[in-house]
């Protein structure tokens, strides 16, 4: 890896880090009442989001979409056999209990990446196009769920109200 590729890599986690701390810094900001402060986060917010996806495209980390399908499969399957399992285990050992609540949903959440995304990879590899669906978001832990949104969270528990449909 040249000096630069390492770059890219390091630009990318940090300006996709800030944009994500910048969005919760403007929340936060609203709920305080500083309208200017949180326009000024959600403002850089979106320059650093310009200035990650540039980075990933200059590292070549945009392909066609069965490889980037491709891609998404390998992320999530790694952080649900083996990044989140870990860390839920420290966690655990450290009864570290507001990183474990998350950590132990988002487990869930990525083995259902991986299975929604594997559908659409076999049928993007098999050169056809997926059927239109519906696609909810559950707002309390990140669950995804296709066609409509359930009653109550598989994963959270939390009510159908949390759902968010993605367009
Ligand atoms: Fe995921
Ligand atoms: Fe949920």
């Amino acid at each position: 890896m040249s000096k630069t590729d390492g770059n890219l890599k390091a630009a990318f986690a940090g300006e996709s880090q800030a944009n994500r701390r910048y969005l919760a810094f403007a929340k936060a900001a609203d709920q305080e009442g500083q309208p200017q402060v949180a326009k000024l986060f959600r403002a850089a917010a979106e320059a650093e989001t310009i200035h990650a996806l540039a980075h990933l495209r200059a590292m070549g980390g945009v392909g066609q979409t069965l490889q980037n399908l491709e891609a998404a499969v390998a992320g999530e399957t790694h952080e649900h056999t083996s990044m989140y399992p870990q860390f839920i285990t420290e966690a655990e050992q450290e009864k570290a209990d507001k990183a474990l609540v998350m950590f132990r949903f988002a487990n869930q959440v990525e083995e259902i990446h991986a299975g929604l995304f594997s559908q659409l990879r076999a049928t993007v590899a098999a050169g056809g196009k997926p059927t239109p669906t519906k696609i909810f978001v559950c707002s309390g832990c990140g669950n995804t769920v296709e066609g409509q949104a359930p009653d109550q969270c598989s994963v959270c528990g939390g009510p159908k109200k949390l759902f968010r449909e993605i367009q």
